[in-house]
């Protein structure tokens, strides 16, 4: 799916994706995790920015990343209206070069949305924009589609795409939006340091 794709479901208001507020799952990691050092966190596909926001709220520096300019807009604008501070560029996370590179990447729902057979271009994404040591959030959803977007993905294809770079601290079935509850998955990963 191009460019022209993402922003017309913009333009049109046509985001069953958007549900007015950040991941349960990552909710409840950012509280359980208080310990953890902040840094610098990406997040491409970032759409209206509500993960971002979170991870702002958690005292990280904040940048989020999305193709399409009408989901930065809407995510500069809320972002704004809620007192909170983080960069929001339009990029193709697939294809540009990231302007730095990153502590953690968080992953929510992009990897369910490009087209199966750019997975492995996602994967070289992963290593190009997130530092050597850097952590990789991911929630992935497990049911879905088959005719995408969304596309679903499965444990074993996970660990088959990032075991090789990364070391899976934990992966777990995370609390959910309701029409999700049970069909997600989150992975803790951190990058092997080269
Ligand atoms: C299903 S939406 C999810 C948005 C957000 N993560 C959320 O959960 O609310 C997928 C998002 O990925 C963006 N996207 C698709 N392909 C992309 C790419 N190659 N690089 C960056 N963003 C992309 C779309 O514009 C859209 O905002």
């Amino acid at each position: 799916m191009n460019q022209e794709y993402w922003e017309a479901r913009y333009q049109s208001a046509d985001m069953p994706w958007e549900k007015g507020a950040a991941s349960p799952g990552l909710v409840d990691f950012l509280a359980a995790h208080p310990e953890l050092p902040r840094g610098t966190i990406c997040v491409p596909g970032c759409g209206t920015g509500h993960d971002v926001r979170e991870f702002a709220k958690a005292g990280f520096e904040t940048f989020g990343f999305d193709i399409a300019p009408g989901g930065i807009r809407l995510a500069r604008e809320k972002t704004r209206a809620a007192g909170l501070t983080a960069t929001f560029q339009p990029a193709d996370f697939l294809r540009d070069q990231p302007p730095q590179k990153f502590d953690w990447l968080f992953e929510h729902t992009l990897f369910c949305a490009i087209q199966p057979d750019e997975r492995d271009e996602y994967a070289r994404a992963v290593l190009r924009w997130l530092k050597p040591g850097g952590n990789f959030l991911a929630v992935n959803y497990f049911d879905c589609g088959p005719d995408g977007p969304p596309w679903p993905t499965t444990r074993v294809e996970q660990l088959e795409r990032f075991s090789p770079h990364f070391d899976l601290l934990a992966d777990w079935t995370p609390r959910s939006y309701p029409n999700r509850e049970g069909r997600e998955r989150m992975f803790w990963w951190r990058r092997k340091a080269v």
